[in-house]
């Protein structure tokens, strides 16, 4: 018997989310980002299970980009962060890996190096979210330059919004009329300038625009958006986190339980322990009442998550025992769901932060 936490990654519904991205924005295609280890889904056996639908995936680096081709992955794949040192351009170049150039040093490394191809290279344009790439005077020189060098193909402009996941688009609109000027001023110059421009919100709330746009965590079945929207009933989630009761206990009135003692029992409180913490990635920071499924039914966290164990009241739960089900987010056996976008709000945290927080040693099990 091994301990019973487990991360189940529902390969079907990472199909079918990704479609959903597709048909979202049909007349540009959908890259799959799979960094972070595909959001903690595991990045090889996400982009296996898109090989057939994804023309390309994204990653953040090269070590990411690497470990994918290792595997039999033979797609593009972009390079969100571009390269981190100069050296890395040949086995970019050898690759055929589709890098993103952020910074001035980027351009001039490209512009400088003996490759034995010319690289695709996107550029990235600052259009206000004031992280990485160029404002557009320094945008239009370093794509001159680059068109001229013969040392980059197939460019691209890419940039990425400040708050698409908000309910107010206005600065995400001030960003498009950035975009927008310039592209008109490259094209005014003779310039093909096709662009990727969408996460998961942009995805979700932009009708149109874009050549390309990479999704994101919409493709694990999280809803990305602040607002309710009618997509977060369309996707379906990929990780289903679950555990079991390990031990079961009668807690008298006025009694504490766990670290801190910070849940005292209001009542005779009967307390499941679960064998899942912080150290597998569930937050510690989750307020009391966090809201887990024991056999398919809500039950409230009681008292401060530790680094293998949780408790939970179950006082209501008559059935519970040890080995009952516990579903800390995604779906029950009895179809019974948690959002792991509400455990994050529990958490004060989002849904982002939770999935790739999930720790190594939490097995994943696959279902095609
Ligand atoms: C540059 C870039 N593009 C795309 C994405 C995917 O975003 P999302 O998960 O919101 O779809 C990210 C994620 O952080 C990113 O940094």
């Amino acid at each position: 018997m091994s301990r019973p936490l487990r991360a189940l990654i529902d390969l079907a519904a990472l199909r079918h989310n990704y479609q959903c991205a597709c048909d979202l924005f049909p007349q540009s295609r959908a890259i799959a980002v799979l960094k972070a280890n595909a959001y903690g889904h595991d990045a090889l056996r996400c982009a296996k299970a898109l090989e057939g639908q994804a023309p390309a995936f994204a990653v953040a680096s090269i070590e990411e980009a690497l470990a994918l081709r290792a595997g039999g992955i033979q797609q593009p794949i972009v390079l969100l962060e571009g390269f981190f040192e100069a050296d890395e351009l040949p086995e970019i170049a050898r690759q055929g890996f589709w890098t993103a150039l952020h910074s001035q040093w980027q351009v001039d490394a490209l512009l400088n190096a003996d490759l034995p191809a010319p690289v695709h290279a996107w550029l990235k344009f600052d259009s206000g979210m004031h992280r990485l790439g160029f404002s557009a005077k320094e945008f239009m020189s370093n794509w001159r330059a680059l068109a001229a060098s013969g040392k980059a193909m197939d460019m691209h402009l890419i940039t990425h919004f400040a708050t698409a996941d908000l309910v107010d688009h206005r600065y995400r609109d001030i960003q498009l009329e950035h975009i927008a000027a310039l592209r008109a001023q490259l094209e005014s110059e003779g310039f093909q300038v096709p662009c990727c421009l969408a996460n998961s919100p942009a995805t979700l709330t932009l009708q149109g625009a874009g050549t390309w746009h990479r999704p994101g965590v919409m493709l694990y079945g999280a809803d990305p958006l602040e607002q309710a929207n009618p997509y977060s009933q369309t996707l379906r989630p990929v990780m289903t986190l679950e555990s079991e009761l390990i031990a079961v206990r009668e807690v008298a009135a006025g009694e504490p339980v766990g670290y801190g003692g910070r849940f005292v029992a209001p009542r005779a409180t009967r307390i499941g322990v679960v064998a899942c913490g912080y150290g597998d990635g569930y937050d510690r920071h989750a307020r009391e009442g966090t809201p887990l499924l024991v056999g398919g039914k809500r039950a409230p966290l009681a008292g401060r998550v530790s680094m293998d164990m949780m408790t939970v009241d179950i006082s209501h739960l008559e059935d519970a025992h040890v080995g009952s089900r516990v579903t800390l987010w995604g779906r029950a056996p009895d179809g019974a769901e948690l959002s792991v976008s509400e455990v994050a709000n529990w958490c004060d945290t989002i849904n982002y932060t939770l999935l790739t927080g999930v720790t190594p040693r939490v097995p994943r099990i696959f279902s095609t």
